[in-house]
């Protein structure tokens, strides 16, 4: 069986925790090849409720292994909090390896985060302050740290003397804070490593003699195509590639492996941080505050940061973007249930920008900053919409906006979320 690759098809929090839990007894890998601690997965087991961050959410499927690939940024504190975590609920984590090549998040990129986000006021990016855009800036400079690094002491103390060369000047002379010095920054990341050892490997050639064995290799996006560093809405975007591309170069595997693109999409939209959201539910377009009301019923507030997430609409070209980008085969299509109780529900068919109907991504930043959206409006519905199974268990107004956003979205739809739980799932389509 080839790979399949699990991608975000909006700004983040579609559901891809619960997407790839569901194949999760499926597959005998599962890998996470991008971002770091910004993810934020819940997932809903039974009574049981899960936040991941870092690890795959492939990490609470018995028998499954738990890869962090080389695209990942490693903050080993949080990942060391998060296994010992699952460890005390009885999930067992020792399959889980990591990729020599994956880089890790220093302190100092941390603070150079927080600090650079408030340097920028009224333009800053809304990160979640946990480095990850410094780490990926090291790694694009060569200035980064990577796993394989904390194994060779000479080697570790050597880059970051390197790091710290320019870090400290910046910390000192741009943001008037304190120099950091190499043994603090060394002590710190060697505080791991002999717990980590044993996990390190050759990531890439572990997927590869998966593969050759016929065994099932899911490929796990963080963030979202309109995150994504070069698709994505820059620069209001993560510093990682969040699309199929970047499972590969994220991984290792070829593209030539990947079978199939499954891309998660809301049944509405939201985005956290700043940069612009066209189908955003405002106070100045609704003062009913209605977007208040997306949010609590899809408890829209952040994994990682806690911050209430901004709604709006559900949003048919970035779906076809997503679409493209990706190479989605199949959608799926979740928190319907959370529409239950609208009487009717708009869906952003195409934008007017600056007096023009654009039926695609506008080519430029300026205009998707003044896309306004052009609306269709679709009949709701009332009933409780949580047990269905099948698509013919919903009433007949949510199957018709299943349809609709199928037939407008770019690839099939081939099941819907219908609750936070991993049953709560009506299954149109088999996903592997
Ligand atoms: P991810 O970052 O894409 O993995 O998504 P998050 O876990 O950050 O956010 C999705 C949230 O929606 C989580 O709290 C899930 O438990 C929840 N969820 C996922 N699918 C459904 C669904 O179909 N219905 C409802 N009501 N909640 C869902
Ligand atoms: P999951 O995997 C939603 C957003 C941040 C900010 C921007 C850059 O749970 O879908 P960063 O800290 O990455 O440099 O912040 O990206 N962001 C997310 N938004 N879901 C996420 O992950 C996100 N990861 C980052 O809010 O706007
Ligand atoms: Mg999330």
């Amino acid at each position: 069986m080839p790979a399949v690759v699990i991608v975000g098809a909006q700004w983040g929090d579609e559901g891809k925790g619960k997407a790839t839990d569901l194949l999760g007894s499926r597959v005998d890998y599962v890998v996470k090849f991008n971002g770091g601690n910004n993810a934020g997965h819940t997932v809903v087991i039974g009574d049981e409720k899960y936040a991941l961050h870092l690890l795959p959410s492939g990490i609470l499927t018995p028998g499954c292994v738990p890869i962090i690939g080389n695209g990942v940024v490693v903050d080993l504190d949080v990942l060391f909090h998060e296994i010992d975590g699952l460890e005390a609920r009885g999930i067992d984590t020792s399959a889980l390896l990591v990729s020599a090549n994956a880089h890790v998040i220093a302190d100092y990129n941390r603070t150079l985060d927080k600090v650079t986000e408030r340097f920028l006021g009224s333009r800053k990016i809304g990160t979640t302050g946990r480095g990850i855009g410094p780490t990926y800036a090291d790694k694009m400079n060569r200035l980064g740290v990577r796993v394989q690094d904390l194994f060779d002491e000479k080697i570790l103390r050597a880059k970051v003397e390197g790091a710290l060369e320019l870090k400290n000047q910046i910390l000192t002379k741009v943001y008037n804070r304190r120099a950091v010095s190499v043994d603090e920054i060394v002590e710190q990341l060697l505080v791991h490593a002999d717990r980590l050892s044993p996990m390190v490997a050759d990531t890439a050639l572990v997927l590869h003699e998966a593969l050759s064995r016929d065994e099932t290799v899911l490929l796990e996006a963080g963030q979202a195509t309109l995150l994504d560093v070069d698709h994505g809405t820059y620069p209001f975007v993560t510093s990682s590639s969040a699309t199929t591309g970047g499972a590969c170069t994220g991984s290792g595997i070829a593209p030539t492996q990947i079978s199939r693109v499954i891309g998660i999409v809301k049944a509405y939209a939201t985005r956290v941080g700043e940069g612009p959201f066209p189908t955003e539910l405002t106070g100045d377009v609704d003062p009913a505050g209605d977007g208040e009301k997306l949010r609590t019923a899809g408890g829209e507030f952040g994994t990682t940061t806690g911050r209430p997430r901004r709604t709006g609409w559900y949003d048919a070209p970035i779906a076809r973007y997503a679409a493209r980008i990706n190479g989605v085969t199949d959608f799926v299509l979740t928190k319907l249930d959370v529409l239950t109780g609208w009487e009717q529900i708009p869906v952003c068919v195409a934008y007017d920008v600056d007096g023009e109907r654009v039926d695609e991504m506008p080519v430029s930043q300026t205009g998707f900053h003044h896309a306004k959206p052009i609306y269709e409006y679709f009949p709701g519905w009332t009933e409780d919409i949580s047990g269905a199974r099948e698509l013919a268990d919903l009433p007949a107004n949510a199957q018709a906006y299943v349809r609709e956003l199928e037939a407008i979205s770019g690839a099939r739809i081939s099941a819907v979320g219908v609750g936070p739980d991993r049953e709560e799932t009506v299954v149109l389509h088999d996903l592997l």
